[in-house]
């Protein structure tokens, strides 16, 4: 079969329908203490949404290996088997724990690529840094420390120290980094969980979030790179491995620089979609709204090509499962 052209414009409403059904599912697990069947309703949504694309999909970034993960597992083919050939990096529930505690930020997210423009990353952690839009390339980098990133990209925005807020996942590895930004007098919003909304924020200004730094895992890491390609934005991330078995994890997926900075358009190297959808509230995205008859959402909906960025909101009748239909 011919290779076609990936139709990002045509396939950009098919992906907002696979993160909406996502959302849809683990939506009735808000608030119920309950992570796996959180994420399980959003993973059997998704991948029931995605084989109804027309596309030669593999998930490049997913729920995990072959052997760990039953569905939208690395390397899984999904959609109908006619179309372009692509790479998906998916995660069908980012934030099971804010999910289950009804907490914000809980998003179902899903980037769409041509074959070959998603990094496979490993299941590792990365550390990352992540800036928003208009500021001259390398303005932050990772060799500078938390506070020489902050010094430089106040004097970049014209402003004092004071006026930057640092978005960091709260984790005991990043104690001494926190007292470091806390000596240069800058904010810090502190997240639970959920690092791809926390790098997103950081090109939507009405989140007030300047910058992202810290290590999550590496998998979301491609996630957020593909969102700052659509919005605009800057972000480098490295590889961390705490033993030899996460290295090896590393070299299976086709590493072979362990020490490598990889900028933005390394994780995500050619055209890319991107959609997510909120579950719970967040400074970007509307939880899932129930309404008498109804439920609601709200998806947020990229594409690189063209820098747009949709925000949608869909309303499904609550008798009618989204993904029992065409
Ligand atoms: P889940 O969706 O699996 O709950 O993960 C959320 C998350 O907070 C990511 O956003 C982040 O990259 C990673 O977990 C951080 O890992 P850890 O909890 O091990 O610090």
């Amino acid at each position: 079969m011919a290779t076609q052209d990936f139709n990002d414009r045509m396939l950009s409403l098919g992906l907002a329908r696979v993160s909406e059904a996502a959302a849809l599912a683990s939506g009735r697990w808000v608030g119920r203490g309950d992570e796996k069947a959180a994420d399980q309703a959003a993973v059997t949504a998704m991948r029931d949404q995605l084989n109804k694309l027309q596309i030669r999909g593999t998930v490049v970034i997913g729920e995990g290996e072959r052997d760990e993960a039953p569905m939208l597992y690395i390397g899984e083919e999904v959609g109908t088997g006619e179309g372009p050939e692509v790479d998906i990096a998916l995660d069908p529930l980012e934030g099971t724990t804010l999910t289950a505690k009804d907490m914000p930020n809980a998003l179902t997210v899903i980037a769409m690529g041509p074959r070959g423009s998603l990094l496979h990353a490993p299941d590792v952690y990365m550390e990352k840094l992540a800036i928003g839009p208009g500021m001259r390339p390398g303005v932050v980098t990772m060799d500078m420390s938390p506070s020489e990133r902050v010094s430089a990209l106040a004097s970049a925005k014209g402003v004092s120290t004071h006026d930057i807020t640092v978005c960091v996942l709260e984790r005991p590895r990043h104690e001494a980094m926190i007292e470091e930004l806390r000596s240069t007098g800058c904010a810090i919003r502190m997240i639970t969980d959920g690092d791809v909304a926390g790098i997103i924020h950081c090109a939507e200004p009405t989140t007030g979030i300047d910058m992202y730094m810290g290590s999550g895992g590496a998998p979301e890491g491609v996630l957020a790179a593909a969102a700052l390609k659509c919005m605009g934005g800057q972000m480098y991330g490295k590889l961390t491995f705490r033993d030899d078995n996460e290295r090896e994890r590393a070299k299976k997926a086709g590493v072979t620089n362990y020490d490598r900075v990889y900028t933005r358009d390394d994780l995500v190297s050619d055209d890319v979609i991107f959609a997510a959808t909120g579950v719970t509230d967040g400074s970007m995205l509307h939880a899932i709204k129930r309404e008498p008859g109804y439920f609601t959402t709200e998806t947020i909906l990229m594409r690189s090509k063209t820098g747009s960025v949709r925000r949608m909101t869909y309303r499904n009748p609550i008798d009618r499962s989204p993904t029992g239909r065409d």
